[in-house]
């Protein structure tokens, strides 16, 4: 393990865990009076309306509900009950990728949400409960739009601006949203792209439930308004008061769904509740993050992931803190447009994904020093593994290594962060989660339910509730049992499973290795592989199709198809273009194929019918055979395949 100084825990003198002491305290208090620990937190960082009364109710485990009884409006959280202290304090940076910025503060950003508000309810007639679906850039209007939903009661459900027409199509079918929302299109690479269109594409497809669009015009191009269907955002929301009442919701009610990634071909709408996401938001940012009064946030996570929704908007607002977005990429005009942008607003936390830190690496790596970033204290990483190489350049070249790496593992599941380093303990470890937070009964488990020892791979699992857990799958509770309750028993009691896989070390800190499941991860992007099996299976000249991933460089996993023909009049570069255009347009193209294996004999399965990916998984990463092949359908298709794949550079 490469070693490295201390950071400068002087520079943490504020923070609210500041030793292995106060750690150990939170954990006991936590462990001895585990709902008295979180009544008290939520007494603490929530302004209720009405006071809640229980603070875990477990009857109907594991559709567990957190302060019943409590009312309060997230929205009020993020935006009123700053105006007393901080109405004229930055809440939101806007930095475009041209270069145009904006900084509006509290103030003004609630005046923004509140004619929002107004406008969603008058104009479209939203009522709480209703689904409004998301498709927008990192623009403030996106912003302004989550805090109008959730001062309603609305739903929102963010979709992210990656996503083809096909999937955009099937996320308003599954949440049955009445209005989409979206903006003409937005600059990306220093060139405007488009949005509106697709929104047309997936309505096209049939929605029977969307009523309207809505259109924020960003990049003012050339795109068709259908006239009473889509109305332009910015020509009628200034009609609407500036002030709205905030809807009295309770603790359990949505606040918003987000779809992700299963092991099936259908994505999941992950709902969270109102109280309990909001207050874990808050505790994560103070503890992991030691976010302060006067910091600047940057979260470089786009809205339409849980990192976006956690730490970008919710968190740093109901905090009152100031939140910075960009809406462009990383690479624009170079590598070094984020250390930019750290220097200009003097960003003090510093939040982005491993992809993004090994790209800038390698396009950059000594562009960091050309910039002033002595503002950061905290730096943070999230998404996927992140590997010691890539760890170490992070806190010697971004950091100065003074800054605190919080390495912090959670899923879109959570709500928040789980398993993560505190700033002030100081000994991380280069890509190791660390520790569970305090109140976080993260353990990992052998598939009997035992804890794992010390090097020995698990199951990663959460053995009790917490406040922000995800409530059910829109639509489909069954599937929310089944998924992420049906694997594992710990004392008798079926435990949450997050589908990754982990290992204590010799100190009892936790490494997480990735997800045991049929998950990919490519740049930090969850991607079923039945997904993209059943897109790749739509080109009419694939027979049968097995995805895995194998490692990357820079995207940490991609995608590899194993692919059996039908007749093919494709040359070989023509047809794996093509595939990859059918599979852009099923999903987008975060999920295209990186290699292709391609045979017009079928191997990929076993002899009853499965697909046999653990197996292909371990030829691509050329690694020892260990499972039986002879169930193979046809098992002496390996040699050929090893062959294949050892002529590749994967
Ligand atoms: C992976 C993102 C290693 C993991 C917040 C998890 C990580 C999935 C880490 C969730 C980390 C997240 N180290 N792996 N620090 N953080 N993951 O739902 O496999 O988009 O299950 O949420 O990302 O991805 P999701």
């Amino acid at each position: 393990m490469p070693q490295y100084d201390s950071p400068d825990l002087s520079r943490f003198p504020n923070a609210l865990i500041k030793n292995e002491a106060e750690y150990q305290r939170l954990c006991q208090w936590a462990k001895d009076d585990y709902e008295g620990f979180w009544a008290h937190q939520a007494k603490a960082l929530i302004n209720w309306r009405t006071p809640f009364k229980t603070t875990l109710d477990e009857k109907d485990a594991p559709s567990y509900r957190w302060f019943t009884e409590g009312t309060l409006n997230v929205s009020e959280q993020c935006l009123d009950r700053h105006l007393d202290k901080r109405k004229n304090k930055i809440a939101l940076l806007f930095e475009g990728e041209r270069g145009d910025r904006q900084a509006i503060s509290y103030l003004e950003l609630y005046y923004r949400v509140c004619q929002t508000a107004n406008m969603l309810k008058e104009e479209f007639q939203l009522e709480k409960g209703d689904r409004v679906v998301l498709y927008m850039p990192m623009i403030p209007e996106a912003i302004v739009i989550m805090l109008a939903c959730a001062r309603l009661g609305v739903i929102h459900s963010i979709v992210f601006g990656g996503f083809s027409a096909e999937a955009l199509h099937e996320r308003i079918v599954d949440a049955k949203a009445k209005l989409v929302v979206t903006a003409d299109g937005g600059f990306r690479h220093g060139q405007p792209y488009l949005l509106k269109p697709t929104v047309d594409q997936a309505l096209a497809k049939g929605c029977s439930s969307v009523e309207a669009t809505l259109v924020v015009r960003r990049n003012h191009q050339d795109v068709k308004y259908q006239p009473g269907r889509d109305f332009i955002y910015d020509l009628i929301v200034n009609e609407y008061e500036t002030s709205c009442p905030a809807a009295e919701l309770s603790s359990e009610d949505p606040l918003f769904l987000l779809y992700t990634s299963g092991s099936t071909g259908k994505p999941k709408g992950v709902q969270h509740s109102q109280a309990g996401y909001i207050l874990w938001a808050q505790m994560t940012l103070k503890w992991v993050f030691d976010v302060q009064e006067t910091d600047t946030f940057w979260c470089t996570a786009d809205i339409g992931w849980i990192t976006g929704h956690t730490y970008t908007v919710y968190g740093p607002l109901a905090l009152g803190a100031t939140t910075l977005i960009y809406e462009g990429v990383p690479m624009f005009p170079d590598a070094g447009r984020f250390w930019q942008i750290i220097e200009r607003y003097k960003v003090n936390q510093f939040y982005t994904a491993p992809t993004a830190i090994r790209l800038l690496h390698k396009e950059g790596a000594d562009l960091p020093e050309q910039h002033d970033l002595s503002s950061l204290r905290v730096l943070g990483t999230v998404g996927e593994p992140i590997n010691p190489e890539a760890w170490q350049w992070y806190y010697e070249h971004v950091g100065n290594s003074q800054c605190a790496i919080v390495d912090t593992w959670w899923q879109t599941e959570t709500g928040g962060n789980m398993v993560a380093p505190l700033p002030a303990w100081g000994g991380a470890k280069p890509g190791c989660a660390m520790r569970p937070l305090p109140g976080i009964c993260a353990e990992i488990l052998t598939p009997e339910g035992e804890k794992a020892k010390a090097d020995q791979k698990g199951l990663l699992c959460v053995t009790r509730p917490w406040p922000s857990m995800l409530r059910t799958i829109w639509g489909d509770h069954d599937r929310f049992v089944n998924s992420y309750f049906s694997d594992v028993s710990y004392q008798g009691k079926a435990v949450y499973f997050s589908g990754d896989g982990a290992l204590y070390d010799q100190d009892g800190h936790i490494w997480v290795t990735g997800r045991v499941d049929d998950v990919i991860n490519v740049s930090g992007h969850r991607l079923g592989t039945a997904e993209i099996e059943s897109a790749v299976a739509k080109h009419d000249d694939v027979a049968e199709v097995a995805v895995v991933s194998c490692h990357h460089d820079i995207k940490g996993e991609a995608i590899v198809a194993f692919v059996v023909l039908r007749d093919s009049s494709y040359d070989d570069i023509e047809l794996k273009k093509s595939i990859n255009t059918v599979v852009r347009a099923e999903i987008g193209a975060i999920a295209s194929v990186e290699k292709f294996f391609m045979w017009s004999t079928p191997y990929q399965k076993s002899r009853s019918g499965k697909i046999v990916r653990r197996l292909l998984r371990s030829i691509v990463r050329k690694e020892e055979l260990t499972q039986d092949i002879s169930t193979l359908e046809n098992p002496a298709i390996i040699t050929d395949l090893e062959s294949a794949v050892s002529m590749t550079k994967t």
